[in-house]
This record gives structure tokens, C-alpha cells and sequence, in this order.
């Protein structure tokens, strides 16, 4: 698959999740229109969508979706987008990194107030299960294993956990296997949960298939964090969209802080070569899947 393709279904992907969103969002009275703006605010600024992206390409792994089924995967792609951005909105908070920026813009405490960003996470977060449990082109039990999978990968067994033991290792030295624990809970849990649903939307994929990719997600949900912790160092405020430098500022215990940059990187470039490996079987519609490994570790923002 050549770049040019790989840039084609990235965009392609983005504009179909962002038109699903934008189809799905709530028509809200009067009264709601601050906290919908909040919401809308925080979705449509410009995220990479690289859970969205990570769920179709799943899906066509494992076979082709028809025409039905892609109704069912624009709703998985929606609430994964959405519990990511109220993860962000969260996570920006003042009781929790003190972010002022994301995406190049205000973080969305600072462009409302702390009020709003609190209740715009909580209806994002709401507002994903409410779309799946909506997808009508899915049978019902497909939508309760969908439903399950993303609260576990959302909650106090995966996202949550991690955020709060991020927040308890403020100043302390975590060792390798602390860190990597933490990793894989506030960014692994949502990436595995993406390339899970992407291809249980389907319908169509086998436990054998389920395995294999969750091995791919797993490595490559880890090195998603390993390269964001790499980026808070090396990249630049303005290519970041989010403010360079938070991590050391917060006294965060990353993987730059804990293997040096170095170390870091082939860290991430391991992680990478694992997920490969773990595709072997999978013959060329899995080379979407590929690509993705290698953006996630090359990635300037
Ligand atoms: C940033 O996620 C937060 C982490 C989980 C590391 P992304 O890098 O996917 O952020 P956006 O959505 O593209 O802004
Ligand atoms: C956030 O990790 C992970 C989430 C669950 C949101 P970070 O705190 O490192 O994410 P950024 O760097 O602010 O995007
Ligand atoms: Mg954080
Ligand atoms: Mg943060
Ligand atoms: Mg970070």
C-alpha cells in the first residue's frame, strides 16, 4: 500500500466519523446549547481520530464490510471518538494536568469554564453508549458485547485506572513495569477497545482473529503513549497543539523520564515490531493495520 492510499483511507475514515458524529449529536432546547457547544467544541477541533481510524481498518482486516455493517462501524468509530474527547476534556482539567491547550486551541475549561467542561465530559461519555446501544444495523447481542467492551476499556478497569494511577505517580519514580501498568490502562485500554469493537462490529470475525489483534492493539496501544511521552519532550508547542514540556513540568513519570529519549525510542520501535509480528496471519487487507503501526511510533503530533 503505498502512502498516497495510506493518506486517502486516513482522510476517508475522518470525514466519515466526523459526519457520523455530526449526525448522531443531540439536538438540544435552548438551555442545552452551552453544554452542547462544550461537547461540540471539544469533538470537532481537529483530533487525529486515530481510534476511529484504528476500528475501520480492524474491520477491514478481517473481511469486507457491507454496506450495513458500515452503519454499525460509523457508531463504533463515534462513541470511541467521543469517550476519547471527554477522556481529553477531563484530563485537561485543572485538577488534573492544568492543560490551557489542546488541538491549538483553548482547552475546554479554559474556552467555558470548569463547570461546563466537567458536565460536556460526562454527556460525551453518556452520549457514546447511547450510540451504540442505537446502532440498529447490529444485532442486539453484538451492541452488548460492544457496550461491555467499551466500558471495560473505559472505566475502573482500563482509562480511569490508569488517569488515576497517573495522577497518584506525580513525583514518584515508577519502575518499568509500574509505568508500562499505568501506560496500558489510560492509553493501551481504549486503542485495544478500538481494534476489539472495529472488528466485532463486523460481525464476522472469529475468536482466533479477536486474539491476534488484540496482541497487534496491546503493542501497539502502548507505543501510542511511549511516542506521546517522546513528544512532550521533542516536539514543538505549536506542532503538538497541547503545551510541550507538561509531562516534566508536572513531574510525571514517563517513559522518557524513566529510559532516557534513547531508550524511549526503541522502546517504541520494538512495540512496533511486535504489533507486526502478531499479523502475520493476516494476509493484505490487514496492511491498513500495518501502516498504522508504523504512523503511531512515527508520528510528529
Ligand atoms: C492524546 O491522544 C492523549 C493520549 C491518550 C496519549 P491523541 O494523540 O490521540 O489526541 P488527538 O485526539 O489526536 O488530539
Ligand atoms: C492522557 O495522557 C491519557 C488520557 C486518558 C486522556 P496525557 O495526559 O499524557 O495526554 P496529553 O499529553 O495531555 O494529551
Ligand atoms: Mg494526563
Ligand atoms: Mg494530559
Ligand atoms: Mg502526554
Amino acid at each position: 500500500m503505498s502512502s498516497v492510499e495510506f493518506a486517502h483511507f486516513m482522510q476517508q475514515c475522518r470525514q466519515n466519523v466526523d459526519q457520523a458524529l455530526k449526525n448522531l449529536m443531540p439536538t438540544i432546547p435552548e438551555a442545552g446549547q452551552t453544554l452542547v457547544g462544550a461537547m461540540s467544541y471539544s469533538l470537532f477541533n481537529g483530533g487525529k481520530r486515530v481510534r476511529p481510524i484504528l476500528a475501520y481498518a480492524s474491520a477491514l482486516a478481517v473481511g469486507e464490510a457491507n454496506a450495513q455493517v458500515g452503519d454499525g462501524l460509523h457508531s463504533v468509530a463515534s462513541a470511541l471518538e467521543a469517550v476519547h474527547a471527554y477522556s481529553l476534556v477531563h484530563d485537561d482539567l485543572p485538577a488534573m494536568d492544568d492543560d490551557d491547550l489542546r488541538r491549538g486551541k483553548a482547552t475546554c475549561h479554559i474556552a467555558y469554564n470548569e463547570a461546563t467542561a466537567i458536565l460536556a465530559g460526562d454527556a460525551l461519555q453518556t452520549f457514546a453508549f447511547d450510540v451504540i446501544s442505537q446502532a440498529e444495523s447490529l444485532n442486539a447481542e453484538t451492541r452488548l458485547q460492544l457496550v461491555s467492551a467499551l466500558a471495560k476499556a473505559s472505566g475502573a478497569e482500563g482509562m480511569v485506572l490508569g488517569q488515576s494511577i497517573d495522577l497518584n505517580a506525580v513525583d514518584k519514580t515508577l519502575t518499568l513495569p509500574e509505568l508500562e501498568m499505568m501506560h496500558a490502562h489510560k492509553t493501551g485500554a481504549l486503542i485495544r477497545a478500538s481494534v476489539q469493537m472495529g472488528a466485532m462490529a463486523t460481525e464476522q470475525a472469529s475468536t482466533a482473529q479477536l486474539r491476534a489483534l488484540d496482541v497487534y492493539a496491546s503493542a501497539i496501544g502502548l507505543a501510542f503513549q511511549v511516542q506521546d511521552d517522546i513528544l512532550d519532550v521533542t516536539a514543538k508547542t505549536k506542532t503538538l497543539g497541547k503545551p510541550q514540556g507538561s509531562d516534566e513540568q508536572l513531574k510525571k513519570p514517563t517513559y522518557v523520564s524513566l529510559l532516557g529519549l534513547n531508550g524511549a525510542h526503541i522502546r517504541a520501535n520494538d512495540l512496533k515490531d511486535q504489533a507486526l509480528e502478531s499479523l502475520t496471519k493476516f494476509p493484505e487487507n490487514a496492511n491498513l493495520l500495518r501502516k498504522l503501526a508504523t504512523y503511531i511510533v512515527d508520528r510528529e503530533h
